[in-house]
């Protein structure tokens, strides 16, 4: 039996699946010693009972991680839970354009090459991300935060689409799903003033272009918009409904909406259910692609340094009843097709580095120790094993 087809198992009984999993619902042990021989011992792409990737898949659910290609392979115990725990895969950063192509027409695909081949033998699909976003751009072709170039609108335009067809052509039939564009408005709703935005006359219509090319370069990709801050009813959420509602109604080819899902428990929980069944109404799949729940941490020995300890047990407790309702809210959405953490252990995080003072933002603490959020995940995607299978999002056939 392949990979793939040992992860579509079909519907099960909820008793059979938790009489299955009574041993595997164990926290997993991950100490260094015990990672690497249990990688050793099981061959690439061998599904463990009671791993996320394999609950997951009883409702047709993908589970995903973030991936630092710096750790993958070097890190044996990063490795090991990327591979045993997590059935696709995103690029944390080996896909966005300054890496590709850090020379204007001098490409480094080396760390998107080493993901796409590394989640091929891992039987993982991989996310890519992302095409079209403001933050991250080479420097040759942006300055000011993506604000500012120093061609004209139309060598923008050409530069664009060349880079669409380079990258998504590449990887042509190799990428599950794109983040063909990334994050084009404010948290007001208003449209993000990026060199994008100004390239195509102040307007959003490189948005529809970069679908099409993207479509073109692989037709049998997903194509997704993905943004932060969508989670909850407000002016970005609608203007982005707005836009996608358009896209649609003149046949833009985009399958997805991805909903970023950065939470914090210093802010009420989203409306992510209901946000989400909303745009699924449009005829989207929907996504929760780069999950992490911050809170404040307890400062370290040193003055300024902080570690991944939760400052309180109602911190913690706040945080693993998010991590419940972020994973309910795509359990009980049929059409969300996968549910993406941004990263594996609290010290791999964006989080510490962006927001001092707060982190535990992840399922794994620093020594990659299951922590009890994991467990929250686990039991939750358990109990869902006896929902009817009912997820599709194989590629753009349903779009
Ligand atoms: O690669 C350079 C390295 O050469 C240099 O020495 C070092 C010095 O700071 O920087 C390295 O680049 C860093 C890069 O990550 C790779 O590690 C950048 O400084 C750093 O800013 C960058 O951060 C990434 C961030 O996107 C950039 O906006 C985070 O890892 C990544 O997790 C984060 O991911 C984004 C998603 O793509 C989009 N949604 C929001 C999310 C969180 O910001």
């Amino acid at each position: 039996m392949s990979v793939r087809r040992s992860l579509v198992i079909g519907t099960v009984g909820l008793a059979a699946v938790l009489a299955a999993q009574t041993t595997a619902l164990a926290t997993p042990s991950a100490t260094s010693a015990g990672t690497q021989a249990a990688a050793a011992a099981r061959p690439p792409g061998v599904i463990v009972e009671g791993s996320l990737r394999a609950l997951g898949s009883f409702t047709g659910l993908r589970i995903g991680t973030a991936v630092n290609t710096d750790l993958l392979g070097a890190d044996p115990a990063y490795t090991e839970i990327v591979n045993r725990e997590f059935n696709t895969v995103t690029p944390e950063n080996v896909m966005k354009w300054e890496v590709v192509e850090p020379t204007r027409g001098s490409y480094d695909f080396s760390g998107a090459d080493e993901l796409v081949k590394s989640a091929q033998q891992n039987g993982q699909l991989v996310r890519g991300h992302t095409l079209v976003w403001h933050s991250q751009l080479p420097s040759w072709l942006a300055s000011n935060g993506g604000m500012t170039t120093t061609f004209t609108d139309q060598q923008v335009k050409d530069i664009v689409k060349k880079h669409i067809q380079d990258e998504a052509g590449r990887y042509k039939g190799r990428i599950w799903a794109w983040d063909v564009v990334n994050e084009a408005f404010n948290d007001d709703g208003t449209p993000r003033q990026s060199i994008f935005y100004k390239a195509w006359g102040n307007s959003t219509d490189y948005i529809a272009d970069a679908f099409r090319w993207a479509d073109q370069a692989d037709p049998s990709a997903q194509l997704f918009y993905n943004d932060y801050n969508i989670e909850y009813t407000g002016p970005k959420s609608q203007a982005v409904y707005d836009l996608v509602k358009k896209l649609k109604a003149q046949g833009v080819p985009i399958d997805g909406v991805g909903f970023q899902t950065h939470l914090s428990t210093q802010y009420g929980f989203p409306d992510l259910q209901q946000t989400m069944q909303r745009f699924a109404d449009l005829g989207l799949n929907v996504a929760e692609t780069e999950v992490d729940v911050r809170t404040a941490v307890k400062p370290g020995a040193t003055a300024g340094t902080f570690t991944s300890e939760p400052l309180s047990n109602l911190h913690a407790s706040t945080q693993q009843a998010y991590w419940d309702q972020s994973l309910k809210a795509c359990l009980f959405v049929q059409r969300c097709v996968s549910y993406t953490v941004w990263g594996v252990a609290d010290s791999n995080s964006w989080i510490p580095g962006v927001f001092p003072g707060e982190g535990a933002a992840l399922l794994f603490n620093d020594s990659y120790q299951a922590k009890r959020e994991y467990t929250v995940v686990q039991q939750d995607l358990a109990l869902a094993a006896g929902m009817a299978r009912h997820r599709t999002g194989e590629g753009s056939g349903g779009r």
